[in-house]
Formats: structure tokens, sequence, C-alpha cells
């Protein structure tokens, strides 16, 4: 039986368990995450909680898809132990929590465009790892640069946690999902269908002229052609999350565009 709990006690923290932080509004990408933790044979805890330090935009808070009950409907049928909904307060409880900063890289890409944002993932990851105390947690390989960050929180205060990341879920059209597709209308779907068939064109045009600069400036072209409004496309080393070197073993191109003015990202990893 699924359990519901608002709060974390000592019972629960002592228990050895593997953990998927979401915010809701669950999709297959989630499930996917479920389904790799199942693969632990320990105690499961999902949480959701729609996190409001992480938008930089009021609006996109509120507008933020909520789904409770679908989404304890689906843990309870995987099987998942137990659902931890935490209030605002408790997460946030004065001098309960640290506020981390995600440094340089948390200020490029979607940190440029969504200033504090990766600060307030950082904060409420590093607050839920605290209550939680998991011995693995599970994240998508959707959100790069937020999976990237976090490895790097583990690796600064020494958390005794092992990240499993997941590949990313996609509807049979290329389109990574996301808890905001639920806010695009049909013709924005089909918009949205692009962006990753565009990834897949800038990765075979460097796989062909081994040229990173050529591919992601053929992209913003083929951008502007399909009239979609992106903010940027780039590569990165994926291991550091800086402009790939003659180290670089696996490269990772990143995309941010806006459809029906719902900001969506996707990446693709490609190897050298
Ligand atoms: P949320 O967007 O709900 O995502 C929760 C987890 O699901 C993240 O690890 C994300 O990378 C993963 N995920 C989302 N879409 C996916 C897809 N299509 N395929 C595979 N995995 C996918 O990410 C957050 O919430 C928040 O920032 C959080 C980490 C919970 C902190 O508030």
């Amino acid at each position: 039986m699924t359990q519901i709990l608002e709060k974390i006690d000592t019972s629960i923290y002592s228990l050895e368990k593997v953990f998927v932080p979401t915010m809701g509004a669950l999709h297959e990408g989630h499930i996917a995450l479920i389904k790799e933790a199942k693969k632990f044979d320990i105690p499961i805890l999902c949480s959701i909680f729609v996190n409001p330090t992480q938008f930089n935009d009021k609006n996109d808070f509120k507008n933020y898809p909520k789904n409770l009950n679908k989404d304890i409907e689906i843990l309870n049928e995987l099987g998942v132990d137990f659902i931890f909904t935490p209030k605002e307060n408790y997460i946030y409880k004065e001098n309960q929590y640290d506020n981390i900063s995600s440094g340089y890289i948390g200020t490029l890409f979607e940190g440029k465009s969504r200033p504090g944002h990766f600060d307030g993932v950082l904060t409420v990851v590093k607050r839920l790892f605290e209550l939680v105390n998991p011995k693995i947690a599970i994240f998508g390989a959707k959100d790069a640069q937020q999976l990237f960050l976090i490895k790097e929180m583990i690796e600064k205060y020494l958390l005794p946690i092992s990240i499993v990341e997941c590949p990313t879920v996609r509807e049979k059209s290329g389109l990574a999902l996301s808890s905001r597709n639920q806010l695009l209308t049909s013709k924005g779907k089909k918009e949205a269908q692009k962006i990753f068939q565009n990834l897949i064109f800038v990765s075979n045009l460097y796989s062909k002229n081994k040229d990173i600069n050529l591919a992601t400036q053929q992209g913003i072209e083929r951008y502007k052609k399909l009239n979609l409004k992106y903010d940027y496309l780039e590569v990165v080393d994926k291991n550091t999350f800086q402009y790939p070197d003659e180290s670089t073993q696996e490269l990772l191109f990143l995309t941010a565009v806006y459809v029906d003015n719902i900001r969506l990202i996707d990446n693709l990893n490609v190897k050298i």
C-alpha cells in the first residue's frame, strides 16, 4: 500500500530507499524513472513538490500543470511505497535549509534565460536529500544541465547518494515528454516535434563534418527557416558543461525553444 506523507519522521528517514524527486503532472518520462527505481528492490519514495524558488516567472509557476489525484493513482499502481507531498513551509522552514548557489555553470543556457532557476533547483534538491536520506536518487537526462549541477553538488558536499541517470523518454515523433507539453495546442505540439528533428539534423551534420560550430550554426539557420522561436542551440562537453576541447569524449547539443509561449528544452548526446 502506498503511503502519502507530508512530513518525514525518523522511521522513514532511517529506511534505506531510492528517491525519485518530481514536480508532479506525471508522464511516461517520470514513470520510466520509477521503473528504474524498482530495479533496486528497496522501498521507493517519490516526491511531488512544485518548487516556487526555481521559477523566475510567477506566471510560469502559477500555470505549471498540477494533477495530484491522478499522480497518486499512477504511483499507487506502480507500487511506489511512499509519496512525499510536502507543504512549502515545511521545505522552506526557517533556518532548516541552505541556499545553494549553482555557480558559473548555473548562469549559462537555462540559467541565463531563467536567472536563479538552478539555485532554486539545487536548494530544494539538497533540502529534499536531507529530509529523505536516500541511498539512490534517480534523475532524467532530459534536464541535462540540472543533472550535471546535481552531480556537482553531490561531489561538493560529499553526499553519500548514488545518482542514476535515465535516458529521455520521447513520443514516437521524437518530442521529449514534458509536463509542459500539456499546455501546448495541437498545432503547437506539431511545431514542438521539430525541436528534436533539428537536434538530429545537427548531430548528423556533425557526424559528417566533425565541425561543431558549423553544425550548430546550421541548426540555428534551420530554426529560423522553420520560424521557431529558439532561445539557444549550443554544444558542450557532457562531462564539464563547458565548450568542448581536445579532451572531450561526449558532446551534448542543448536547445531551448518557445512554442505557444511555452519554454521547451531538449538535448542530444553525441559520442566523438
Ligand atoms: P520534473 O520536471 O517533474 O522532473 C522530474 C524528473 O523527471 C527529473 O529528473 C527529470 O529530468 C525527469 N524527466 C522529465 N521528463 C523526462 C523525460 N521525457 N524522460 C526522462 N526523464 C524525464 O526536474 C524537476 O521536476 C525538478 O527540477 C526537481 C528535480 C524535482 C526539483 O524541483
